[in-house]
């Protein structure tokens, strides 16, 4: 495993990314980043709040000013936003020296996971069904199709994906 490059967690809301990135920077002795984490430093917002406030747009160029700054580190394991790569110039940044690792999940348990941090997710609404996700979901998979690889996470604990992952990157 290349050590200079960076492991890029990308998927859907509820997929386990900043979860699984906490655990997989600390086996591997790697700096962890979180794209909302790094967004919610810079302006002082939580990013339900930026939402709000500010409207999606802001966030989302704020999202794109975080990534061009992490991409360009080295060694790091990244978890991003779950929008973040259907911005073209995010994708690339963060395929040009970085492992993009999707992390996925059927909707039901989408679903169950983000609706105990709903408050958290400007775009989960209250009234969300499985069928709903799954169509946000379709109308993302082809940017998510851009991963290097993919760990479907839904029925495992966040340590057994740490360890599929670890043996997917090993095998590369
Ligand atoms: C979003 C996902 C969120 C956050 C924002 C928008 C999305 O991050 O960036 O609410 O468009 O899917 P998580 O994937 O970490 O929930």
């Amino acid at each position: 495993m290349d050590k200079k490059k960076n492991i890029v967690l990308i998927g859907f809301m509820g997929t386990g990314k900043t979860a699984v990135g906490t655990r997989l920077a600390a086996r591997l002795g790697r700096e962890f980043v979180d794209t909302d984490k790094e967004v919610e430093k810079v302006t002082g917002l939580a990013v339900r709040d930026i939402f709000l406030k500010h409207g999606q747009t802001r966030f989302r160029s704020e999202e794109a000013l975080i990534v061009q700054k992490l991409a360009a580190g080295k060694g790091l394991v990244i978890a991003t936003g779950g929008g973040s790569i259907i911005n073209p110039e995010n994708l690339t940044l963060l395929k040009e020296d970085g492992i993009l690792v999707c992390l996925q999940a059927e909707p039901e348990e989408i679903l169950r996971r983000v609706n105990k941090k709903r408050h958290t997710r400007p775009l989960i609404k209250k009234s969300m069904t499985a069928e709903d996700i799954l169509e946000l979901l379709r109308e993302r998979q082809e940017y998510y199709d851009n991963a290097d690889l993919f760990v479907d996470t839904s029925r495992l604990e966040p340590d057994e994906i740490v360890n599929k992952i670890l043996q997917k990157l090993n095998e590369r």
